[in-house]
Formats: structure tokens, sequence, C-alpha cells
């Protein structure tokens, strides 16, 4: 754990790029969205709280580990 200094997680407000078990709408790029869900918001420390725009939170490890687009 780090950040805010008060042994709170990182946090980071991912829109909707990924939700809970799913992974978001691309307008563009699907390939793009996924790569950069992958390389970008899942190589975030694992504890990392994951803010998305719709539906519960979740960490960076848990989506690794239990988002079907990912595993
Ligand atoms: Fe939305």
């Amino acid at each position: 754990m780090s950040g805010f200094g008060g042994g709170l997680p990182d946090a980071a407000v991912v829109g909707d790029a990924i939700f809970a078990g799913s992974l978001g709408s691309a307008k563009a790029s699907y390939s793009r969205l996924f790569a950069n869900v992958r390389d970008k918001i899942l190589a975030l420390p694992d504890d990392t709280l994951l803010l998305p725009g719709h539906g519960p939170l979740m960490t960076a490890d848990e989506e690794k580990h239990n988002n079907p687009f990912f595993f």
C-alpha cells in the first residue's frame, strides 16, 4: 500500500475503460483499448484501487485474475 500517506491504497479513475469483470466499449479501436487496459491499467500495482465509471470498485489484481477478457 502507498499513496495518500495514511495507509490507503493508490487509486486510479479508469472511467469506462474497464469494469469489474468486463471491458469498456471502444469508440475507435478495440485492440487499442484492450492493449491500453492491459499495459497501463492492469500493470499498476496489484493493490491499486480501480474506480470505474459504472459498477463496483475493484483492484488491479482482482481484474488480472478474474476478468475474462484478460486471463
Ligand atoms: Fe459511462
